[in-house]
Formats: C-alpha cells, sequence, structure tokens
C-alpha cells in the first residue's frame, strides 16, 4: 500500500494549476444519463473517483473516450472526455461500486428520469458521520416517485415519468439539490426546489443541464426553478476549478510560508475562506491569472471558524483549517455544523504535536511553537490532505499512511508541491 514521506520545513514557492473540482466533475458525469446523445467533459480531474464513477456509468451503458493529448496542449490541462448513453442497458448500481463512492447514489434520479426505475445500493464514501440519504428520498417523492428500501437497496419507480411538484429540503444539502435538479429536469411540468444549495458545483450542474436543453432558473441561489422538458441533448461543458483544492494549497502557503500562484483558481469560489487566511495574516492576491498566496515570515494569527453552507466557510477545508491553527500564535475555535463526527483528523495531528481539546462540535487548538514529523494515518479525503499540510510545515520527517484516501480527491498532489520545492514523495511497498 502507498505511502507518503515528507521532509517537512521548506517554504513553497512557484506556481501551482488547480484542476477541475472533484465535485462538480462527479454530478456532471452523471448527468450524461440523461441523454442519449454525447456529453462533452472538459477539464476533468484525473482521480480515482472519477474513474471509479466512469466504471459505474459504463455498467448503466454509458460509453466514453478520452481525447488524446493536442499538440499545444498544457502540461496541466485536464481531460476532455465525451460521455454518450444511447441505451440504459441496467438500471441496478450494485453495493461493490457505490459502497466505495458515495456520490454515484446520485445515478438514481437520472435513471428514474431515462428508464422509469432505479435499484440502487445504499451509499458509502468517506467515513465522516452518518450522511443519511431521506433528503434525496423525500425529494424525489415529491417527484412523484415510489420507493421501497430493499435488501440495502432504494427500489425506485416512475413508470409515467417524473411529475414537477415543491422540495422543501429541510436541510442544505448539495447531493439532495443536485438529486432535484436531474430529477426535475425532465419531469412532466413545474418545480420549486426551496432551501437548495447554493454551492458552486450546483450551478454549474445546472448550466451544463441548461445547456443540454433543461429550463433551469435561480441556481446558485436558494430558491430554483425549472420548467420541466421532454428530453435533453449533447453539450459541451467544462468543469469548474476546484475551490476545496484551491483552499488547501492556500492553507499549505500559509503554514509553511512562501509564496505561489494558484493558476488558475478563482477567489469568487471561496471568498470565505480566502478572507480568514488574510486575517491569519497571508496575503492573498487575486490575480487574473489565478490567486496568489504570500506569507513571509510573521506569526500566523489564531481566527476562529464556524463551517457553514456556501457562501460560508466549507467544511471541506476545516481538517486543513485546523492544521494550519496548530501553528497559531495563540488559541483558536473550530466548529463544525455540516457533519458529526468529522474530527477524525485530530488525533492524528496531535501525533505531530498539535494541542487540540473536542468540546461537542468544536475543536479548540491551542498553537505550538513547533510540530515534528511521526507516522499518521489517512482516515478521509480532506482529514489525509491537513495531515499532508501538517508534515509540509513539521520539523523532521512524516509518514502519511492510506494514501488512497488522497488519490480520490487530489490530482497529481506530490509532484505540484514538489515543483514549488516541498520534499514529499510516494513510497511504495514491493508486493
Ligand atoms: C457534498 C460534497 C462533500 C461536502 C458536502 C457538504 C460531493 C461529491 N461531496 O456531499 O465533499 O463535504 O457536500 O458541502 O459533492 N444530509 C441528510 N440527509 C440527506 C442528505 C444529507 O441528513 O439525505 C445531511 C448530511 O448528513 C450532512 C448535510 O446534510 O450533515 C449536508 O450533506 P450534503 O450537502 O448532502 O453532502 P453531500 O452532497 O453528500
Amino acid at each position: 500500500m502507498d505511502r507518503i514521506r515528507i521532509t517537512g520545513g521548506q517554504k513553497l514557492l512557484g506556481v501551482i494549476p488547480i484542476s477541475g473540482a472533484k465535485n462538480a466533475a462527479l454530478p456532471l458525469m452523471i448527468a450524461s444519463l440523461l441523454t442519449p446523445e454525447t456529453l462533452t467533459l472538459e477539464n476533468v480531474p484525473r482521480l480515482a473517483d472519477v474513474r471509479l464513477l466512469i466504471r459505474i456509468l459504463g455498467n448503466h451503458g454509458v460509453d466514453h473516450t478520452v481525447d488524446g493529448k493536442r499538440l499545444g496542449d498544457s502540461p496541466n490541462a485536464g481531460q476532455t472526455i465525451h460521455f454518450r448513453s444511447k441505451e440504459i442497458v441496467d438500471t441496478t448500481a450494485p453495493y461493490e461500486l457505490v459502497s466505495r463512492m458515495r456520490a454515484s447514489f446520485w445515478v438514481l434520479a437520472p435513471l428514474l428520469a431515462r428508464a422509469g426505475e432505479a435499484k440502487v445500493s445504499l451509499p458509502g464514501g468517506c467515513a465522516i458521520g452518518t450522511r443519511p440519504v431521506d433528503l434525496l428520498l423525500e425529494a424525489l417523492q415529491s417527484l412523484g416517485v415510489d420507493l421501497e428500501i430493499e435488501n440495502g437497496y432504494v427500489v425506485a419507480t416512475a413508470r409515467k415519468g417524473l411529475v414537477g411538484g415543491e422540495v422543501n429540503f429541510a436541510k442544505v444539502t448539495v447531493g439532495g439539490t443536485h438529486t432535484a435538479l436531474m430529477g426535475a429536469a425532465m419531469a412532466r411540468g413545474d418545480t420549486v426546489i426551496r432551501n437548495a444549495a447554493c454551492e458552486p458545483e450546483v450551478k454549474d450542474l445546472a448550466d451544463c443541464l441548461n445547456a443540454m436543453g433543461a429550463k433551469i432558473s435561480g441556481a446558485g441561489t436558494s430558491t430554483i426553478e425549472v420548467q420541466g422538458v421532454t428530453s435533453l441533448h449533447g453539450a459541451r461543458h467544462s468543469v469548474l476549478p476546484d475551490r476545496i483544492e484551491t483552499g488547501t494549497y492556500a492553507m499549505a502557503v500559509a503554514m509553511t510560508g512562501g509564496d505561489v500562484l494558484l493558476e488558475g483558481a478563482r477567489a469568487d469560489l471561496l471568498q470565505a475562506a480566502l478572507d480568514v487566511l488574510a486575517q491569519t495574516g497571508a496575503d492573498v492576491l487575486p490575480t487574473e491569472l489565478g490567486v496568489r498566496i504570500r506569507r513571509n515570515g510573521g506569526a500566523i494569527e489564531p481566527v476562529d471558524v464556524t463551517t457553514d453552507p456556501f457562501p460560508g466557510f466549507p467544511t471541506d477545508l476545516q481538517a486543513q483549517f485546523m492544521g494550519l491553527m496548530t501553528r497559531a500564535a495563540g488559541s483558536s475555535r473550530i466548529t463544525e455544523t455540516i457533519f458529526e463526527n468529522r474530527f477524525m483528523h485530530v488525533q492524528e495531528l496531535a501525533r505531530l504535536g498539535a494541542r487540540i481539546r473536542l468540546d461537542g462540535d468544536t475543536a479548540i487548538v491551542e498553537g505550538v511553537k513547533a510540530l515534528t514529523g511521526a507516522p499518521v494515518m489517512a482516515t478521509d479525503l480532506r482529514a489525509s490532505v491537513s495531515l499532508v499540510i501538517a508534515g509540509l510545515a513539521a520539523q523532521g520527517d512524516t509518514t502519511v499512511h492510506r494514501v488512497y484516501h488522497l488519490d480520490r480527491g487530489f490530482e497529481r498532489l506530490e509532484q505540484k508541491l514538489v515543483a514549488c520545492g516541498a520534499q514529499i514523495e510516494r513510497v511504495s511497498d514491493p508486493g
């Protein structure tokens, strides 16, 4: 099993190209189930989750081709992939696949829209809290879907097609909003989605669906209106830049010191996190090419943070920010409001010498003068990258085990960091 070995203490200097967003690419790929024509996605990141979803979609009958490199392409360009689901050949998404990636549960809505039925295993994914799917299922029921739970599977039918309706989310849910959008796009009649997630990835999905012929307005706000259409057609769409990858590297620079241009990043996608970084003492400079982050000496100021749905501070940057706060000149409070049990990184950060106390949904972090390298264990995608960041700033060597978590969501992590002067390498065990 691969490990990542880091020798800490280097400043980061240079350019890091930001990849297409995993959390946008996944629902966009799933949207290809909605049309028999070709959906071409550009700027798709090279990630384990993308490869797994390609397998899952292939099982339903989606063919894909990946464009080869073109003369003049930047070596950092994302992939262009053409998806075509001429016919849905199988409406079952089996446990073996869905249990490995929660987002694959979202095939439910487009399978229902296209085939009138779907049988999808209850999901797995990152171990961050119980993560129920009740709100996704309620949304589908509001669109006329009949549901049963049988042997760990959701068995859903909409024999006469989906029908428009009112979807009122009791809690903001990104996956629920994706589900409602994909269900409503081809429903008979109009749908209003209230308390919708405002995340940029929801807007990206709606933009793509509109390019495919859907009639969606208000995406990016908490009320979305959808006029159902009878069919969708092919389209071409570019995946938006990854705001979580952007914030992750920004925090790495704020922690190690240095000066890095996050090329292709869009500040408007993570303004709350960038504002917090500026309060910690980092220079945050949006430029035409991306976002530049700089910190030269000076203390890391402690800042209190509470995670919130967009446009608030993202839960997917909570672990990384905690890594930064472990070196702050004072005490900070980090409150997690989106997922319970999303503090698994705390005990691993403690192995590097961090001083963190948990009080319910709040972590109280007492900044220390220095972290020291140690072997640590990655537990989930974002937690594992917080350990990498901390390792980059620690004295001595850190080894991060179970790096397959990182490969799910960070494209060419070691290469991007090495190019900026970090001492980080992947070590594979023989056999
Ligand atoms: C997506 C992101 C994930 C991010 C999260 C919150 C992808 C692939 N994943 O996950 O990286 O951390 O948004 O920004 O895009 N909930 C319910 N019932 C439901 C659905 C959700 O109670 O049916 C709860 C969840 O347990 C959680 C909250 O709602 O407490 C938000 O979850 P949600 O926004 O749905 O997260 P995901 O879409 O799974």
